[in-house]
């Protein structure tokens, strides 16, 4: 059965098992795009749901929209720090702890966001326009038509690896390392991009010592409008330990690349799914301004966000208590009927397109939400000049993840 259908009741084994064996934080669940039953479930019967055992240990589900919301914006007892676990459902390894400021919690948290904020003030985004928009038509004019190629590598991770590499001015013929590394940050050892936690490791400081390189250069130079130099001539963050100032690098890294990335094969994906919208859009490409948050609840590129409670509470009825686990499921809340009228259909003219959960909300609210939109915006204005259809022409391949929901391939075709 789709994801576009309204009950799954008798169709999954999701309604079939006891509800306290129900553990949604399975990556293969994701891979398999199998997981949407149990979170309809657990929204209809346990919206705050403990999994007292997994391979992660025990946690609590959040899969309601107005439930996420209170937890984000509740950080004095729903902690981001790393060193009580961090953000996602699987702990940040000790041994290897990233300080970086989304795992971190006020007062410090505050500081080191507000220094690399101005990279998406209106004139900065203004400035980023004109290049993104020339790098992207001149990608999209190169690609093949009338044979079947992957969308994720010559179209998603093209656009978005180009527009990091912009942020960080970062060498431009490098700059497939920045995908290189995003993926090494979020691998699970042993299913595909690396083999162990060590050659991880491995991989990570080989990053950290290229961008300390950078940072050398850049401390040295007159402060400009990269991150890089951001971060380099701040007092709050000129004096980072090195693992600390790769947290960051690897926060940047990861924050605009793998989301923006899904969200760019995630909408030929629904579009293609959902011909009526398609013809809609190519019909009025005005559109576009409503179809990119549609797009960004549609895919929900992270799964969830985790926090760890400082304290004991009672949550909706549930006893949660001090150092337990908490996962926001923000692919469910984005589904929650109660909220959002039709969840499960894609409709690329919404009239509330911007609520949904995608970017969380509370401090820790993504910092690159209009940038994200402005690329996608940019990139379907390119393509619906150049190209009438866009075909999927077989399944997308999933990422083995509860945390990045995205796809590893998308075959598609361009009409001749
Ligand atoms: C569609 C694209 C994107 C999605 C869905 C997304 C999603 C998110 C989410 C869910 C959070 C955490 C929110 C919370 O805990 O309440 C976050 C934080 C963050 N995002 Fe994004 N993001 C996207 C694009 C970007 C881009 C382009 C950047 C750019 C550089 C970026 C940088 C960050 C940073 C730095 C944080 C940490 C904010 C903090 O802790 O204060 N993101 N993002």
């Amino acid at each position: 059965m789709s994801a576009q259908a309204k009950s799954y009741e008798g169709s999954s084994p999701a309604y079939d098992m006891p509800l306290d064996k129900i553990h949604v934080g399975q990556p293969e669940l994701f891979r398999t795009n199998s997981f949407w039953p149990y979170f309809e479930r657990l929204r209809r019967e346990d919206p705050v749901h403990y999994c007292a055992e997994s391979e992660y240990g025990p946690y609590w589900s959040i899969t309601k929209y107005n439930d996420i919301m209170a937890v984000d914006t509740n950080h004095q007892v729903f902690s981001s720090e790393a060193g009580l676990g961090g953000i996602t459902l699987r702990n940040q390894n000790p041994d290897f702890l990233l300080p970086m400021f989304i795992a971190m919690d006020p007062p410090k948290h505050d500081k080191q966001r507000k220094v690399v904020s101005p990279i998406v003030a209106p004139e900065n985004l203004e400035k980023l326009e004109g290049t993104i928009r020339s790098r992207a038509a001149k990608m999209l004019d190169e690609l093949p038509v009338g044979e079947t190629f992957d969308w994720v590598d010559r179209v998603s991770i093209e656009l978005t690896t180009q527009m990091l590499a912009t942020l960080f001015d970062f060498p431009f013929e490098e700059r497939r390392k920045l995908t290189r590394w995003s993926d090494v940050a979020t691998a699970i050892p042993g299913f595909g991009i690396v083999d162990s936690e060590e050659q991880r490791r491995e991989e990570l400081r080989e990053c950290g010592a290229y961008f300390t390189d950078l940072w050398n250069q850049r401390v040295n130079s007159e402060p400009k409008g990269d991150l890089i130099s951001m971060l380099a001539h701040s007092d709050v963050t000129r004096n980072m330990p090195p693992m600390e100032y790769l947290g960051n690098i690897i926060l940047l890294i990861v924050g605009g690349n793998d989301t923006t990335r899904n969200s760019i094969s995630g909408g030929l994906l629904a579009l293609n799914e959902n011909p009526d919208q398609y013809q809609k859009l190519r019909d009025n490409p005005a559109l576009i301004e409503s179809m990119v948050p549609e797009i960004i609840r549609w895919q929900t590129p992270l799964a969830h966000m985790r926090r760890t409670a400082l304290s004991d509470i009672e949550f909706k009825g549930k006893q949660i208590k001090k150092g337990d686990k908490v996962v926001m499921w923000y692919v469910s809340g984005n589904r929650d009927e109660e909220v959002i009228e039709n969840p499960n259909a894609f409709i690329i003219d919404r009239a509330r397109p911007r609520q949904h959960l995608s970017f969380g909300f509370g401090i820790h609210r993504c910092v690159g939400n209009r940038l994200a939109e402005m690329q996608l915006r940019i990139v379907w204005e390119e393509i619906l000049k150049r190209f009438k259809n866009i075909e999927v022409m077989g399944e997308p391949e999933r990422i083995y993840s509860s945390f990045v929901k995205g796809y590893a391939t998308l075959p598609v075709r361009i009409a001749g």
